[in-house]
């Protein structure tokens, strides 16, 4: 079983403890959610857990054959266009250049782009566009473990669903298993089998919710009442420096 397993990780940036204590397991085909706020430690965990940072106390695992990343920002290559942003992780696999290139023009009109944007290079993108090219980048290498780091937090609500519909089949249909990180609660219900609610400062696990309903079937009114009952809880409205009044 390809697995991806956390124990008693810490994590400081000079004097200044970032990470205490964390602990979880991600098994194939499963979605783990990491929310909280901003500055917690949510991307200094994901590049942990990726290997983009060095563990400096206790351990990450990783057993996953392959995996890939989206960063926050999109991180794409200014000298390249769409495309060849979209398909760099084929051709460094290997791929001849016209099969990347149409697996990578597949790819980008799934994820909403069009075509006449196809030879535009980064510096004439929008915001939530780079999201696309960055998120399409690392989709198109068929990974079996994806990072995500708030892949979304660029697009327009209508997008963001349609995206999350495209994740919730690659999960359902082909066992990809995820490690998202994102600041909506909703999102995260939407999309997990489990969410570790983190408090900053330093950052540590507070609360864990498990889903077990299949997340094709979780419509709205899943999504909000078990948003409802999470922001019951005093500690999580003080995290999320909340004013529910
Ligand atoms: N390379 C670094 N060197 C020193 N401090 C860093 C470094 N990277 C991050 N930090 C600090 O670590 C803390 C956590 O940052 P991190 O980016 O992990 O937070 P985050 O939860 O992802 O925040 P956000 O939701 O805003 O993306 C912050 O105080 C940040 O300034
Ligand atoms: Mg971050």
């Amino acid at each position: 079983m390809e697995t991806l397993k956390v124990q008693n990780l810490n994590h400081h940036f000079g004097f200044t403890e970032i990470l205490r204590d964390i602990n979880f397991i991600v098994e194939k085909g499963q979605v783990l959610s990491v929310v909280g706020p901003s500055g917690g430690g949510k991307t200094t965990l994901m590049h942990l857990c990726a290997n983009l940072l060095d563990v400096e106390e206790g351990s990450v695992e990783n057993s996953f054959i392959s995996s890939s990343f989206a960063f926050q920002e999109a991180r794409l290559l200014p000298w390249k266009n769409v495309i060849d942003n979209i398909s760099i992780g084929l051709i460094a696999k290997g791929w001849k250049k016209n099969l990347a290139d149409q697996k990578s023009r597949e790819i980008a009109i799934k994820f909403g782009l069009e075509e006449e944007d196809f030879d535009k290079f980064p510096k004439d993108l929008s915001g939530g566009m780079k999201q696309r090219v960055s998120f399409a980048r690392a989709l198109v290498v068929n990974p079996s473990l994806l990072f995500l780091d708030e892949p979304f937090s660029a697009l327009d609500i209508g997008l963001k669903r349609e995206l999350q519909t495209h994740l919730i089949e690659m999960v359902q249909e082909q066992g990809l298993t995820i490690l998202f990180i994102t600041h909506d609660l909703m999102e995260a219900i939407r999309l997990s089998d489990k969410i570790l609610l983190l408090e900053a400062d330093p950052g540590h696990v507070i609360k864990e919710f498990n889903y077990d309903l299949e997340q094709d079937k979780r419509d709205d009114k899943f999504v909000y009442q078990e948003t409802a009952k999470i922001l019951q809880d005093k500690t999580i409205i003080s995290t999320f420096e909340l004013e529910l009044k």
